[in-house]
C-alpha cells in the first residue's frame, strides 16, 4: 500500500526558560507557564504519570474510546479529516482509526522532533491512512496545510488538556477549534469531571512520587538551563483540589526563606511560599457542556465510565 506522509514546520516560537522565569517570579503571586515542564526528562516523566494507579485518567478514557469506537464512527460517518493539536505521541487516536477511516490524520504538536517519530509510527501501522504532520503551537493558531483533502473535520483533544486552560481560555480556545472545524465539523473532547476531593487528591500525588518529580524538574531545569542558582532541594511538591475554584492548583513550595540569583535581579521567597505551575479544572456534564455551548458547539453524544470519573464529548458546530 501506498504511504503519504508530509511534515510541515510552522516553527513555533518559543520564550526562552530564563524570560519566563524572570516575569514569573517577579509577580506578587510567582507563577511559572506549564510548557517548560516538557523537556525530555519532563516528558518521560509525564509518560510514567499516566502509568500510576492514582492517575486515572488515561485508562479510563482509552476505556470509553475503544468500547465506544463503533458508536462514535456512527455518529461522524467515515472520510473526515482528523485534527489531533498537541497529540503527542498519538496514542489514544489508534484506537479509532479503523473505525472512524479518516481521509487523513493531521497530528500537531509544538515539539517538532517528537511530533516525527510518532507520525511515522502511525504510517507504518496504518499504511492505508495519509498523515500530515504540523509542528506549531496549537494555542496560538490551527493551521491547515494545503497538501491536507478538504473533507469535513474531525478534533480530537484527549486528555483533559482543555483543563489545563482557565475557563476563559478554555472557551477561547474551543471558538477557535470551531472556526477551524466548520462548516460540518465536529469535536471528540475527553473532560476529567468533578469527583470526591480525595479522589483527585491522590491523581496530583500519586504515592511512587512521580508527580513531584514532574513538578520539581521545573527546578532541576531552571538550575541546568539559567545561571539562577536554584537548588531544587529547597523546594517541595504540593497539588490540591482547589473546590471553590474546581481545579487542581499544582505548586512549588519553597522550603526556606531563600534568595534566588539571576540576571542581576534577587528574588526573594519566604518559607512556605508558593511558585504556582499548573491548574487542571474539572467540569462536570453540565458545566462542560455549556461552555461548549458558549463556543458555539453542541452536545451530539456524551460517554461516561460507571462512576463518572471521565467524560468524553462528540460536539457538532
Ligand atoms: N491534562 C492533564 C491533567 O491536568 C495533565 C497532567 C496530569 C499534569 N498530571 C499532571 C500536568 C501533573 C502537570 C502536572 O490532568
Amino acid at each position: 500500500m501506498s504511504k503519504t506522509i508530509t511534515f510541515h514546520d510552522y516553527q513555533p516560537q518559543i520564550e526562552s526558560l530564563k524570560n519566563a522565569v524572570i516575569a514569573g517570579l517577579s509577580k506578587t503571586a510567582k507563577s511559572i507557564p506549564p510548557k517548560y515542564f516538557y523537556d525530555e526528562r519532563g516528558s518521560k516523566l509525564f509518560s510514567e504519570i499516566c502509568e500510576q494507579p492514582e492517575y486515572y485518567p488515561p485508562m479510563i478514557e482509552r476505556t470509553i474510546l475503544s468500547n465506544n469506537s463503533d458508536e462514535i464512527a456512527y455518529l461522524t460517518g467515515t472520510d473526515r479529516l482528523v485534527l489531533e493539536p498537541g497529540a503527542g505521541s498519538a496514542t489514544k487516536i489508534r484506537l479509532l482509526l479503523e473505525p472512524l477511516q479518516p481521509s487523513a490524520y493531521l497530528p500537531m504538536d509544538i515539539s517538532c522532533e517528537y511530533l516525527r517519530y510518532s507520525a511515522a509510527e502511525i504510517v507504518d501501522d496504518f499504511p492505508w491512512l495519509p498523515v500530515h504532520a504540523v509542528c506549531v503551537d496549537f494555542t496560538h493558531s490551527i493551521p491547515l496545510p494545503e497538501a491536507a483533502p478538504d473533507s469535513h473535520k474531525l478534533a480530537f483533544f484527549p486528555g483533559s488538556s482543555i483543563g489545563n486552560f482557565t475557563p476563559h481560555d478554555a472557551r477561547a480556545f474551543l471558538d477557535m477549534v470551531r472556526k477551524t472545524i466548520n462548516p460540518g465539523g465536529m469535536l471528540l473532547i475527553g473532560v476529567d469531571t468533578k469527583k470526591p476531593t480525595g479522589i483527585l487528591n491522590a491523581a496530583y500525588n500519586d504515592a511512587a512520587g512521580i508527580t513531584a518529580a514532574f513538578n520539581l524538574n521545573l527546578l532541576h531545569r531552571i538550575r541546568d538551563e539559567t545561571e539562577a542558582d536554584c537548588n531544587p532541594e529547597n523546594f517541595e511538591h504540593q497539588a490540591f483540589y482547589n473546590q471553590q475554584l474546581g481545579r487542581i492548583e499544582m505548586h512549588l513550595i519553597s522550603r526556606c526563606r531563600q534568595t534566588l540569583h539571576l540576571n542581576g535581579d534577587e528574588f526573594l521567597l519566604d518559607e512556605g511560599e508558593s511558585i504556582h505551575t499548573e491548574n487542571s479544572y474539572k467540569y462536570s456534564p453540565e458545566e462542560f457542556i455549556a461552555l461548549a455551548n458558549k463556543a458555539g458547539l453542541h452536545l451530539v453524544q456524551h460517554w461516561l465510565d460507571e462512576e463518572a470519573l471521565f467524560a468524553v464529548y462528540l460536539l457538532k458546530s
